[in-house]
């Protein structure tokens, strides 16, 4: 399984986005952009106007997690303007396969994000409709939290579940995801990997992200 890393710019200097992004541009596989409404979650950061001027300065592709309460509304929008991947939220999409689709044809990777006490069998029949299947390993809103050891099980039957369909879906963990936790998300069968703080907390955020890949291809 070809590892993937996505760097969180929720660590990164706001006001120095581009500059963050280039100094990981040839390690990493995707830019990670944390999009937050104060709404689905109890934090503010950035939007589609951020994304279409990042979109310009960045050589990776965008992996936009929406966690805002309507991504329907939304989500489509982020494909259109060229995210490379687009995740909505399963607890606050009215509409998830239809966004989905939306965000399918509209040329992007589409995922489908689970907090850590939402179950992953309500969302097996939707498998065929994603690309990538998130699961957050902290509670969403911010970066620097502690990993949640209580969602490794549920990272373990969500791959049973994609081998046993035979789908090719994307495994994603986000938050608290660094040295110390990276290898155990690797065995339990996580193939992408955010992390925010462990990269851009880093001295140097691109030998931290070699480091990250290596320990989750070990
Ligand atoms: C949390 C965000 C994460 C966050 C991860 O709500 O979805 O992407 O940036 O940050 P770390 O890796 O610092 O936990
Ligand atoms: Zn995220």
């Amino acid at each position: 399984m070809m590892v993937e890393i996505s760097p969180s710019i929720l660590s990164a200097d706001f006001a120095r986005l581009a500059d963050d992004v280039a100094i990981i541009a040839d390690v990493a596989d995707w830019v990670h952009i944390d999009v937050m409404d104060n709404h689905f979650v109890p934090n503010l950061t950035i939007g589609l106007p951020v994304v279409e001027a990042l979109l310009k300065h960045s050589a990776l592709p965008l992996d936009c997690h929406l966690m805002i309460e309507d991504p329907d509304r939304w989500a489509p929008r982020y494909a259109e303007v060229g995210a490379g991947g687009v995740t909505i939220h399963a607890e606050a999409a009215k509409a998830p396969i239809r966004t989905l689709r939306e965000i399918r044809s509209a040329g992007a990777r589409a995922g489908l994000a689970i907090n850590p006490a939402t179950p992953v069998e309500p969302y097996e029949d939707l498998l065929g409709e994603i690309d990538m299947l998130l699961l957050m390993t902290v509670e969403p809103g911010f970066g620097g939290q502690r990993f949640l050891d209580v969602v490794l099980p549920k990272v373990r039957r969500a791959r049973e579940l994609i081998k046993g369909r035979d789908l090719s879906v994307r495994l994603q963990v986000d938050g608290g995801v660094g040295a110390e936790t990276i290898e155990r998300c690797a065995e339990a069968g996580a193939d992408v990997f955010v992390a925010g703080n462990a990269v851009y907390g880093a001295d140097d955020p691109a030998e931290a992200v070699r480091a990250l890949r290596a320990d989750a291809e070990r």
